[in-house]
């Protein structure tokens, strides 16, 4: 039985977590679900740990983040194999999610020592004559970090390592179909000399999450998951600090002057299906200029025809299945309803258990689900635009907005498309997937609220705190 962490100290309950592998079930360990007395348990030592935590020298900080950094790349291939059994990633995208959180865990030692505050200059105003602000930051008090199935390392490590840089005890629920990845994060944690109470990892079932949220003694939370789970979580805790890291249903652009259609094709072939689309910014609409739609189209569709679908073990496997049945029959509805409405398959399409074969539709009115829902699976919905100008405002035309790629050489389309696109991101030449750990990463409308990315989450893991030093000098 593979322990869970209460206050950084192994523990099991009777209540067996049985994780099984996507691709064929076969179950690949066994955890236990806290119990609520050892939720109890977890919380409080959190809220003892806070006062501790927060004297944490930076150098005690980053050396501890930077130690987490070694021993996962160390381990790096006994998680990458981990992640594939538990998640169904192909194991090539599993090792470049180690190899992400070894950054991950390295950028917040850089930033735990960067962090320093802010001197802002008052005497802007004659009544303010030699003063000056020194604006520092304090951990608002512990985090509770909800991760997704999707990415069981990193976007744990997003939560966890900007806890650790501010000094802030976080107690971390990781998804309750990949819990492994994180206790073995918590295995490596626990070997760290940090003060009691700095970390938790709790398998517990999502319907036993609420009390966790609604615990006064936690007021930061950060969620990554579903919009209507972040929107419930923030009707919640209205009184505490939310950060929401929702979906989306990203698009592409192709540009009239974009010149290279078989990147582009490739690009958004690779990243429409990686993690068979299980990412908040895979691709999912693709829009054209007119000028390309006859050339690019069998390239788009080559390209995805050349993925192999397969056993994720396999080191050839490009797409896997998708988290759990439940899952792959929902995206095989999507696509029968698409189709019902007009969509035509021009490859793809079909189901094999958990596995949907690499998809791309076209003539799908933009209210079918495909394209206004975020799909989550390995679908690629194809649309021509009569304009550049039109292609944005189709963009544009979304319940999300996490992030979106404009494929064009020019640099006032570039600033135009960043000044009017509602998204927290604008990838300019490549598709909307681009993401590096240390980049404010989040969305805008249902794509959520707050940034992560290192410097951002320590941000929103802290309140500022001003000091107004009178009477110098300046
Ligand atoms: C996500 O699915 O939101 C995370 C994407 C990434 O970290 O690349």
């Amino acid at each position: 039985m593979i322990p869970f962490y209460i206050a950084g100290r192994p523990a099991t309950s009777t209540e067996t977590l049985t994780v099984r592998h996507p691709y064929d079930t076969q179950v690949v360990g066994e955890t236990s679900l806290a119990t609520e007395e050892q939720v109890a348990e977890a919380v409080a030592a959190a809220a003892t740990a806070a006062a501790p935590a927060a004297a944490l020298s930076a150098a005690d900080r980053a050396a501890a983040l930077d130690e987490i950094s070694t021993r996962i790349k160390r381990r790096s291939e006994e998680f990458a194999q981990l992640i594939t059994a538990e998640n169904g990633k192909p194991l090539k995208w599993a090792r470049a999610e180690v190899a992400r959180a070894v950054n991950t865990f390295r950028w917040a030692a850089e930033e735990a020592k960067r962090f320093s505050g802010d001197l802002q200059r008052l005497d802007t105003d004659p009544s303010a004559a030699g003063r000056i602000a020194l604006i520092r930051r304090a951990p608002r008090g512990p985090v509770l970090g909800i991760a997704p199935f999707n990415f069981p390392l990193n976007l744990v490590a997003h939560k966890v390592a900007p806890a650790l840089a501010v000094g802030a005890p976080i107690i971390v629920k990781p998804a309750p179909a990949t819990p492994l990845t994180a206790l073995l994060l918590g295995e490596i944690m626990s070997r760290l000399d940090l003060p009691a109470g700095m970390f938790s990892v709790l398998p517990i079932p999502n319907d036993r999450a609420a009390a966790l949220v609604a615990d006064p003694r936690l007021p930061v939370v950060s969620f990554t998951g579903s919009g209507p789970v972040g929107a419930r979580i923030r009707a919640a805790v209205p009184e505490k600090h939310v950060t929401l890291e929702l979906g989306g249903n990203a698009a592409a652009l192709i540009c009239q002057d974009w010149p290279d259609l078989d990147q582009a094709a490739q690009r958004i072939a690779t990243f429409g299906n990686y993690q068979a689309g299980q990412s908040c910014v895979a691709v999912q609409r693709v829009f054209v200029h007119r000028d390309h739609m006859a050339a690019f189209t069998p390239k788009l569709i080559a390209a995805v025809e050349a993925l192999k679908t397969g056993d994720p073990r396999d080191e050839t496997t490009d797409v896997g299945p998708v988290i759990d049945e439940k899952a792959a029959a929902r995206i095989e509805e999507w696509i029968t309803e698409a189709t019902a409405k007009g969509g035509r398959i021009l490859t793809g399409g079909t189901r094999d258990g958990r596995t949907i074969a690499p998809t791309v539709l076209t003539d799908v009115p933009a209210d079918a689900k495909v394209c206004a829902d975020e799909v989550f699976g390995p679908v690629l919905v194809l649309t021509e635009v009569d304009s550049d100008d039109a292609g944005l405002k189709a963009v544009d035309d979304s319940a999300f907005g996490l992030q979106a790629g404009i494929f064009t050489k020019r640099l006032d389309l570039a600033f135009e498309a960043h000044h009017r696109l509602h998204v927290g991101g604008v990838i300019i030449g490549d598709v909307p997937s681009f993401r590096a750990d240390q980049m404010p990463y989040g969305g805008v409308k249902g794509s959520g609220a707050g940034r992560e990315g290192i410097a951002s989450a320590m941000d929103d893991y802290t309140d500022p705190k001003v000091m107004v030093l009178t009477g110098l000098q300046l």
